[in-house]
């Protein structure tokens, strides 16, 4: 299989030749496959930001590479605005950049800027706003009389009007409380479901990143440590606890209750899997999916 998104040897240092050097990404290497959900999960300072901000050409790589398609978005520096097209961008807290006085003229923002004729931009503006759940009654609200989650939401449209082919989210829960956090989360799963885009998420959530990732990246000091399954990667609960990462909650539970000589299955990393578990377990029969 090709991949959509490969990057190699890719090195990045602030301040680089400075006193202030700091070293934010060192020698990264993978490759995503079309249609893939991925979590990026790391400590603050691990790295997360630094290497989204290259994956869509935001930054320039100081070594190595990022390709999508198989091609080197910097072969052509002059054409890196379409790849910021193609591969968007949801900044952590990107409610404090909505500017428009309306929600709709604020999601239009975007496809405008590509150059979209205005039939095209309000097409795409209605779909975008749509599939985020904020109907017609909130178009011509102003973005700052709406909440937070619903703020967060206009950003997300803002991003999807672009229509790219990978849709990158730095944290795009932080702050929210649990419903908010909850409505964002089911929103891009479905998104990802209707459209079958490839989706990359930080996040400093495991709770999260086990509900909606296929595979998870695990940064530690600007290293990429681990980039496998969310079983593979909850399996190793010790490993993650050394560099600051507590596997869920709900695992940790199931993994007591095991050890306790329940007759469960340690690989619980949901609360929805956690109650099919615990129905099963008190109907009799064995669970050990
Ligand atoms: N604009 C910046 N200038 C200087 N150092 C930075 C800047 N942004 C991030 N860093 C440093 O780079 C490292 C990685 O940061 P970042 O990519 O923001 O990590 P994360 O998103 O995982 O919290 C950290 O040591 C951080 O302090
Ligand atoms: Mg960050």
């Amino acid at each position: 299989m090709l991949s959509i998104l490969r990057v190699e040897n890719l090195c990045f240092t602030y301040g680089e030749g400075t006193p202030f050097a700091q070293k934010a990404l060192d020698n990264i290497n993978f490759s995503i496959e079309a249609g893939e959900m991925i979590g990026v999960i790391g400590h603050t300072g691990s790295g997360k930001s630094t290497l989204l901000q290259h994956l869509n050409g935001l930054l320039r790589p100081q070594s190595g590479k990022v390709l999508f398609n198989e091609m080197d978005i910097w072969e052509k520096p002059k054409e890196i605005r379409n790849i910021r097209f193609k591969i968007g961008i949801c900044f952590q807290y990107p409610e404090h950049q909505l500017f428009e006085d309306t929600v709709f003229k604020d999601v239009a923002f975007g496809p405008t800027n590509m150059g979209l004729n205005e039939t095209e931009v309000k097409k795409r503006t209605r779909i975008a706003l749509n599939s985020v759940g904020l109907g017609m009654d909130f178009w011509a609200k102003s973005p700052f009389d709406l909440s937070g989650g619903e703020k967060r939401r206009v950003a997300i449209a803002g991003v999807i009007a672009m229509d790219p082919d990978i849709l990158i989210l730095d944290e795009p829960t932080a702050g929210l409380d649990p419903r908010g956090r909850d409505e964002i989360l089911a929103l891009l799963k479905s998104y990802r479901k209707d459209h079958n885009k490839t989706i990359i998420i930080a996040s400093h959530s495991m709770e999260d990143v086990a509900n909606f990732a296929d595979r998870v990246m695990v940064f530690n000091k600007s290293k990429l440590v681990m980039f496998d399954s969310v079983l593979n990667v909850f399996s190793k609960a010790e490993q993650l606890s050394e560099i600051g990462l507590d596997i869920p909650q709900v695992t940790q539970l199931f993994i007591r209750l095991k050890e306790k000589g329940y007759n469960i299955s340690k690989n619980i990393f949901t609360v929805e899997d956690a109650i099919k578990a615990l129905i099963s377990l008190k109907e009799g029969g064995m669970n050990d999916a």
